[in-house]
């Protein structure tokens, strides 16, 4: 199917912007993305939508500054075909409009038909010689856990926040995801949005669905209706994170705590998983569990960082005995504060932005410069006590991999392992 052209339609009268949407409507090759009056809203959204044209009218009064933004806007958006309109079709008006950079005039008050479809027409050709944008191949990371309330929505929503690079955040705890609130953003649409109309999804539909946190960081947020997500499939899934790799340096992923088949398709697409525990005994044993169905779905070990939640030297585990258990290092941690993590996320700002020098933000810091190549950090050092030492010695001592004594030998497997 062929894409359809997109416009943005910058008019300071209702009269022009509501004649140039009647006939961009009534044109099944176009579509619409935005439109106002205000200059500076409309080239940020121009800068991040990337449309193929954008219409500017130039007003009787004062066609003076219109022209400097086209001029303004030829230089710094070269792959947006610019459009003059205006009432005033004097050759002097439409001379001045193509010097300042404009690629096509149209005549308002009435749009003519005839002229309206060549101007298109011309907008097609402009596209179609636009050198191809190389598609990229953004690495896609699972921030994840089988335990719900290790702090995982935190974590993925500072590691996307660190990661110094267009990113995307993607809710998939599709019946009752709430990354929108860590963000402290208004979601429109969501991710089922974006898999009803995938077929047709270009760059500038993508970035109508995503809701832009800072200039470097969107999310994709999930249905705001838990029936939304009826329809969606794992393979849809899988197409999606494809899309958005293609358009962000980073895709990093929420998913549900269990072992869905959505939340498998996630899984086994990303290039990483930041597999999170905190140091008691349910989510050790339920990391290691998902550990082992990791190996029996064949993820390399590489494949998965495990990152220690809520650490804190009052904890009595010896964190190089729960490695043994594990049989995996752990790559990294993040100190328990309570108070310090409950604030950013009632502030709907991540740590690593809002404030940025605490010790939880260094520490998410480096686990986002471990993911994109930095070195690991060392990890911290404490000491082995009580009750819980003695549960892993007696763990390293037993023979068989699952023999572990007591309450870890009743918990039961996540549900469809
Ligand atoms: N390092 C930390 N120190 C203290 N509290 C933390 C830390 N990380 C997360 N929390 C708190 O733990 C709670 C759960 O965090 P979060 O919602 O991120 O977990 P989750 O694994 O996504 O849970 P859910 O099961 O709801 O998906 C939050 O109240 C958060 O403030
Ligand atoms: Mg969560």
């Amino acid at each position: 199917m062929t894409q359809a052209l997109t416009f943005v339609v910058l008019s300071t009268g209702l009269d022009s912007f509501r004649e140039l949407r009647d006939a961009l409507a009534a044109d099944e090759r176009t579509r619409l993305l935005a439109g106002g009056d205000d200059v500076e809203q409309l080239h940020a959204e121009i800068t991040r939508l990337r449309p193929n044209a954008a219409i500017v009218t130039l007003p009787d009064a004062n066609a003076e500054a219109a022209l400097r933004y086209v001029e303004r806007l030829s230089v710094e958006c070269p792959q947006t075909a610019i459009i003059c309109a205006s009432r005033d079709a004097s050759p002097d008006l439409i001379l001045r409009s193509l010097r300042a950079g404009a690629r096509e005039f149209l005549r308002l008050a009435p749009i003519r038909a005839d002229e309206f479809r060549t101007v298109v027409d011309r907008i097609g050709e402009f596209r179609a010689v636009q050198p191809d944008v190389p598609k990229k191949r953004g690495r896609a990371i699972a921030v994840f856990s089988s335990k719900g309330g290790c702090g995982t929505s935190f974590i993925a929503a500072n590691l996307a926040a660190a990661m110094n690079a267009p990113t995307v955040l993607v809710d998939l705890n599709l019946q009752a995801g709430d990354l929108a609130l860590y963000l402290g953003i208004e979601q429109k649409f969501s991710i089922a949005d974006l898999v009803e109309n995938r077929a047709r999804a270009d760059e500038s539909l993508l970035k109508s669905y995503v809701v832009p946190h800072t200039s470097n960081l969107a999310l994709l947020a999930a249905p705001r209706e838990a029936d939304a997500a009826d329809d969606i499939e794992p393979e849809h899934v899988f197409e999606v994170i494809e899309l958005l790799r293609q358009h962000y340096d980073y895709v990093v992923i929420d998913p549900q705590h269990t072992f869905d088949a959505i939340t498998l398709a996630a899984l086994d697409q990303v290039d990483e998983v930041v597999l999170v525990l905190t140091l008691d005994i349910p989510a050790i044993r339920s990391a290691q569990r998902t550990l082992q169905l990791f190996d029996r779905l064949g993820y390399p070990r590489h494949k998965v960082r495990i990152v220690v939640n809520r650490w804190s030297k009052q904890i009595e585990l010896d964190v190089r005995q729960v490695e043994r258990f594990l049989g995996e290092r752990v790559t990294g941690y993040v100190q328990s504060d309570y108070n310090t993590a409950v604030n950013s996320i009632n502030l709907g700002q991540p740590l690593v932005t809002s404030n940025p020098t605490s010790r939880l933000a260094q520490e998410l810091r480096q686990i986002a410069a471990n993911l994109t190549g930095a070195a690991p950090l060392p990890p911290p050092t404490e000491q082995p006590r009580g009750f819980l030492r003695s549960v892993f010695q007696r763990r390293a001592s037993a023979d068989a991999p699952d023999a572990l004594p007591g309450r870890l030998g009743k918990e039961k497997a996540p549900a469809a392992i």
